[in-house]
């Protein structure tokens, strides 16, 4: 049991000053810090793990311990090396609002139990939606994640086709329902599936559009795929291909669409950052057209882990599909934002406080900024790799993915591309995945860390061609 002293102010001052202390130590050390980490699993169950503790520990001892065992086992994605998946790094105000989120630690569900956290998000909402160039009377919701952006999305899609038909889903569920078609590219994200399935709409009668040679649905096929059939009908279209950072042709698929009378929602987990930028802006041509679209605070935005947002054309749709009553929950009689009604959420963090932080440190010219100067590395990354013999750029480098392969004089290019990955991952400069693009493997570079300078990028290349020439 925490005794009366440890919550003595000067106690707790201690404490965090510790635990600041550790934070800043590791995030100084991170522009030199080897990316991968250097402890095993072993070593870290060993030292993690252990019987039940019986007792108490002093809190001070507890953190000095998590921290110095977990930092060799942490793969630095915080840095501007990581080049993996698609995973941003922290933005310092972002950072710091996120350790006042945990000391203010607010229940952001009603506004009645957190009201300056239903402010702030009401803020992120509006600034996002006109930094997006979305609708201004769109709904919105903080979700942890792209993924549960795709499912709230797609909750509020099913309501809306369904109702136009006459039937409830909400209160009467899928069974006996009219049938829903659901249309999505061929590249899409893995998350439309599983969200899918959360929604009891399943997988298995998907009408798959086929893609360009970048992973573009491609909208003839589309309109070809539209007109099979009437009734209920969403389309999944995407904005940032995980693989190449291609968009759909979303101005031709939102107007098929609408045509036909479907659904459209866009998965921009990344791209659609893109609206952000002024320059980059075209690439997302027609977006506001569209019914609803996911993305992340916690990818290019650079905020921390987990912040995620959905945004809906139809209000009344999303929040029949997400709104929540019980006795017990005093809801708003005015008009506040009661967060629980726009996400699948009941107890939440308030994750508006750091997406806050965010925006307001960036503005509107620092966004697009950091926008910008990710893509600019992507395609330094892209041009000094393709310059070397024997390495080919798969992609078309619009954003900020670039996919690369390296050739083997003995035709075996799938293997050698797979262990220059490997290699590059070992030695520790940099890291980055590997994935297999329309049936090549490919390295798989994604540049979303605020953080990454010129420097860091050229750093990496020297690395991984290092890493090709001893896999010759
Ligand atoms: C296009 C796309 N959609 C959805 C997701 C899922 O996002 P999250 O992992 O934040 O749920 C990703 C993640 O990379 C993505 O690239």
């Amino acid at each position: 049991m925490t005794t009366p002293k440890e919550r003595t102010p000067t106690a707790l001052r201690s404490l965090l000053n510790d635990a600041t202390a550790h934070a800043t130590g590791f995030l100084e050390e991170l522009p030199e810090r080897r990316v991968a980490p250097t402890a095993t699993r072993e070593k870290l169950r060993k030292e993690l793990g252990g019987p039940l503790p019986d007792s108490p520990r002093d809190p001070h001892r507890v953190v000095a311990e998590l921290a110095s065992v977990v930092e060799p086992g942490l793969m630095a994605t915080a840095g501007g090396r990581f080049f993996g998946f698609v995973i941003g790094g922290s933005l310092p105000a972002a950072l710091a609002a996120d350790w006042l989120t945990s000391a203010w630690d607010q229940n952001a569900g009603l506004y009645v139990a957190a009201p300056a956290a239903s402010v702030v998000e009401e803020v992120c909402g509006a600034w996002l939606i006109e930094l997006f160039g979305l609708p201004q009377d769109a709904s919105f919701g903080l979700v942890t994640g792209c993924q549960m952006a795709n499912f709230t999305a797609l909750a509020a899609a099913r309501h809306s086709v369904l109702e136009t038909v006459g039937w409830d889903v909400e209160a009467d569920g899928l069974s006996g329902a009219p049938p829903v078609r659901i249309i999505v590219g061929e590249e899409r994200h893995v998350t439309i599936d599983r969200a899918l399935r959360f929604l009891g709409l399943g997988t298995a009668n998907l009408r798959t559009v086929p893609v360009d040679d970048q992973g573009r649905m491609r909208a003839g096929a589309l309109s070809a795929a539209l007109a099979e059939a009437s009734g209920p009908t969403i389309v999944c279209a995407q904005a940032g291909n995980v693989n190449t950072g291609a968009v759909d042709p979303l101005r031709a698929v939102c107007d098929a669409a609408r045509e036909a009378g479907a659904w459209v929602h866009v998965d921009g987990a990344f791209g659609l950052w893109a609206a952000a930028s002024p320059t980059l802006r075209h690439l997302v041509d027609g977006i506001e057209r569209a019914d609803s679209w996911a993305t992340d605070a916690h990818k290019w935005l650079n905020v921390p882990y987990d912040s995620g947002l959905v945004f809906c054309a139809h209000p009344a749709a999303h929040r029949a599909a997400m709104g929540s009553h019980a006795s017990y929950l005093v809801h708003s009689e005015g008009n506040e934002r009661d967060e629980l009604d726009w996400n699948p959420e009941a107890s939440r963090r308030a994750r508006g406080f750091s997406m806050y932080a965010a925006i307001r440190s960036l503005g509107q010219s620092g966004v697009a900024d950091l926008v910008g100067r990710c893509c600019a590395h992507a395609r330094h990354f892209a041009e000094a790799l393709a310059r070397e013999p024997g390495v080919e750029v798969l992609n078309d480098v619009v954003l900020n993915q670039v996919l690369v392969r390296f050739l083997d004089a003995g035709g075996d290019h799938d293997a050698r591309t797979r262990a220059v990955v490997k290699a590059v991952q070992e030695d520790g400069t940099c890291w980055l995945g590997g994935t297999t693009w329309q049936g090549k493997a490919a390295m798989r570079i994604s540049v979303s860390n605020w953080s990454t300078t010129t420097q860091d990028v050229d750093h990496s290349i020297a690395a991984i061609l290092r890493a090709a020439s001893s896999s010759l």
